[in-house]
């Protein structure tokens, strides 16, 4: 374990499992359909890289750059677009992926803009999200776990751009913040 890690919260055998579930939803409801994988980078990396490669069907994947955390343990509440063009979905179905839902505000941001741009659905999936009341957006399409409302890292998750690479979802010591 990472010496900044307080403890595991869910560890790489069970993430994988429950990709395991998760690419089977996805596959049946998107079969057929023309679709494009919309991953928010930075912190969908990991989790995008392991849930696509369980999904066997025809599809395109982008990327987009948003930016809502800026450094500190909160969300800002305010999402900024660091690209200059979003990917073009139009006439297509569209999963929406990051990795944590927390309050909601990023991928209301995102679908919204989706929308616009002509996508014929966009269903959103996350690995995580925070067990904590939302106001504008109440739950995700597919969610792999639900946790607590605490601060995590890992698995695509970051803490001032570090422990994205660690293989697990953990709660930092206090020393490290
Ligand atoms: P929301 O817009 O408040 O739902 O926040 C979602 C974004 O905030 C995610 O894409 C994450 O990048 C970031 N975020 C939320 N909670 C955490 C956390 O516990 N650890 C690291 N990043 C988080
Ligand atoms: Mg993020």
């Amino acid at each position: 374990m990472h010496e900044d890690i307080e403890k595991v919260l869910i560890d790489e055998d069970v993430i994988k499992k429950r990709l395991d579930v998760l690419a089977e939803k996805v596959m049946t409801d998107f079969e057929g359909k023309p679709l494009v994988v919309v991953a928010l980078l930075k912190g969908a990396l990991l989790f995008m890289a392991d849930l696509l490669r369980r999904i066997p069907l025809t599809m395109e994947i982008e990327c987009i750059n948003v930016a809502s955390y800026h450094g500190g343990t909160e969300s800002s509440g305010t999402v900024t677009f660091l690209d200059k063009k979003l990917p073009d979905v139009e006439g297509r179905a569209v999963l929406l992926l990051d990795d944590i839902l927390d309050t909601g505000g990023t991928l209301q941001a995102v679908m919204g803009k989706l929308n616009e741009q002509g996508a014929t659905e966009v269903k959103t999936c996350v690995l995580l999200a925070k067990d904590i009341p939302r106001e504008s957006f109440k739950e995700a399409d597919y969610t792999g776990f639900v946790i607590g409302d605490e601060f995590v890292v890992g698995y695509g998750l970051d803490y001032q751009g570090r422990y994205r690479n660690l293989p697990y979802v953990g709660i930092l010591k206090d020393s490290a913040i």
